[in-house]
């Protein structure tokens, strides 16, 4: 039987172990921290969770007493399970169970059991794990489904019937995708056709699990290998059925189109490469999400998705809600994202003026970076001397975004000359005028007419203010 002590250093084991002993019960750390250990996988924040064969809220209540008069315990009776936090480490603790759950809820129906029981009813067999912490057994590993040899043939397997398992808790279905997506898993064959046979049930779970779900898909190396587990089980079409309209290609006279799921995807593993900004990596999966709802055939022009990008900007805020994704500055970052994708790459195909790279920059504010970021990894075509002359056009438009920020500091444009500046030279009431020459100043500029400047702009405004008919006051 193999021992892991030298991994469960931490004094709160030592000190779970010796209440266990005292008060007689049999208590063991499981689940994913056990797993991580095996894995050699390091976390910045980690939980651990303990279960007992016997009251989990009596034990954790004893242990933090013991560590520390004070340390404040979380009870939730309805769960039977309490928690404390010790150092920057949770501390998570609930008698061992036998489980099942209503099919039309997640709420389960608890009796208590023995370890196995508990084991048993865990997700998938490298998550059922337990090392003993009684002080005479401290460090055994218990591992009655083969989850060691599992996690040695990287492999996603549930430690009873897959049916059961996903059964009990639906969630679990999106948990083996993501799984093997962050680990580089495979699911195994039985447990993946019960993905595909349940993949309805997905829909008795909350939103808001849903969601971390694909976040954590999301921010794994390759997001690509979750999205087309999600896709092959039926799980997409539920959950992102946008994601999931993507997918195919039609052809009209002969002439077909790319299939956008896989260039999507392709377009999402790509900015994973250069950016772990979880909104950014969000806005390579939607780029493109309005090309099914726009796309027409044109027997001049062949296939064309006219907007897409505004479509797209729509679409997201419908989408973030009904994921419960936020609504704020995160939600309107993507939206921005999705509606100026094209900009750097329609710039770089033709000749790159000053004045398209002022827009751009005024219209992109802070985030030019991260279009620019977004807009490369776009970059898919099969034609290679297609993409070395994109790339090469594009440098060209970072080159010329650096330049022209030193010289006109455009980045989020604050106007030179303010609209109650305009009211006072030419001694107006709020009128359609003031917006007209605000405008025309800030067209100037960006045309490159004049710079950036108070003196320049100021200049401007009288000349316009009299093409208008306005007078200076007191003139
Ligand atoms: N678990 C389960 N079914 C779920 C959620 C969790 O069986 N739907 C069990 C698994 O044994 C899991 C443990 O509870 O290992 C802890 O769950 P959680 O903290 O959500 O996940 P971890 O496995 O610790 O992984 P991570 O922290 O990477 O999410």
């Amino acid at each position: 039987m193999q021992n892991l002590k030298e991994y469960i250093t931490h004094p709160v084991f030592k000190e779970i172990g010796k209440i266990s002993d005292l008060m007689g019960v049999e208590t063991y750390v499981v689940g994913g921290f056990v797993r991580d250990i095996l894995l050699g996988r390091k976390k910045e924040v980690f939980d651990v969770d303990v279960v007992t064969v016997g009251s989990g809220i009596d034990l954790a209540t004893k242990v933090a007493a013991s560590l520390r008069p004070g340390l404040k315990v979380s009870v939730f009776h309805n769960f039977g399970t309490a928690m404390f936090k010790y150092g920057d480490i949770d501390f998570e603790f609930v008698g061992a169970r036998r489980e099942s759950y209503r099919s039309e809820s997640r709420k389960p129906i608890v009796e208590d059991g023995t370890l196995e029981d508990d084991q048993k009813r865990r997700d998938f067999t490298i998550n059922a794990l337990a090392i003993s912490l009684n002080s005479d057994r401290f460090g055994e590993l218990l591992d009655p489904f083969n989850g060691v040899l599992d996690l040695e043939n990287k492999i996603l397997r549930t430690p009873l019937a897959p049916e059961i398992t996903f059964s009990d808790d639906p969630l679990r279905m999106m948990r083996a995708i993501r799984f093997a997506t962050q680990l580089d898993f495979i699911i195994e064959e039985n447990t993946l056709e019960a993905i595909e046979t349940q993949c309805k049930r997905i829909e008795i779970v909350s939103k808001e699990r849903i969601s971390d779900e694909i976040n954590k898909i999301m921010l794994s190396p390759k997001p690509s290998v979750g999205f087309k587990l999600l896709e092959k089980t039926g799980l997409l079409a539920i959950i992102l059925p946008e994601v999931q309209k993507l997918k195919g290609r039609e052809t009209v006279n002969g002439i077909g189109h790319k299939d956008n799921f896989y260039h999507t995807l392709e377009v999402l593993d790509r900015i994973c490469k250069n950016t772990d900004n979880l909104w950014l990596r969000w806005s390579a999966l939607l780029h493109d999400i309005a090309k099914p709802v726009t796309k027409r055939f044109d027997p001049k022009l062949g296939w064309t998705f006219h907007a897409h990008n505004f479509v797209g900007e729509k679409m997201v805020p419908r989408m973030f809600d009904r994921l419960k994704l936020p609504l704020n500055e995160k939600c309107k970052y993507v939206q921005k994202m999705v509606s100026l994708h094209m900009r750097p790459i329609v710039l770089s195909e033709e000749e790159v003026t000053d004045s398209a790279v002022r827009r751009l920059l005024f219209d992109a504010g802070d985030d030019i970076d991260d279009l620019m970021t977004l807009c490369e990894a776009d970059i898919t075509s099969k034609n290679p001397d297609k993409v070395i002359k994109y790339l090469a056009n594009f440098q060209l438009v970072r080159d010329k975004l650096k330049d022209i920020e030193e010289r006109d500091a455009l980045r989020n444009f604050q106007p030179p000359v303010t609209g109650e500046l305009i009211m006072e030279t030419f001694g107006l009431s709020p009128c359609r005028e003031i917006g007209i020459i605000k405008s025309a100043i800030k067209e100037a500029i960006l045309e490159g007419e004049i710079r950036n400047n108070y003196d320049e702009a100021y200049q401007y405004m009288l000349a316009k203010g009299m093409e208008l008919g306005l007078t200076v006051k007191g003139n």
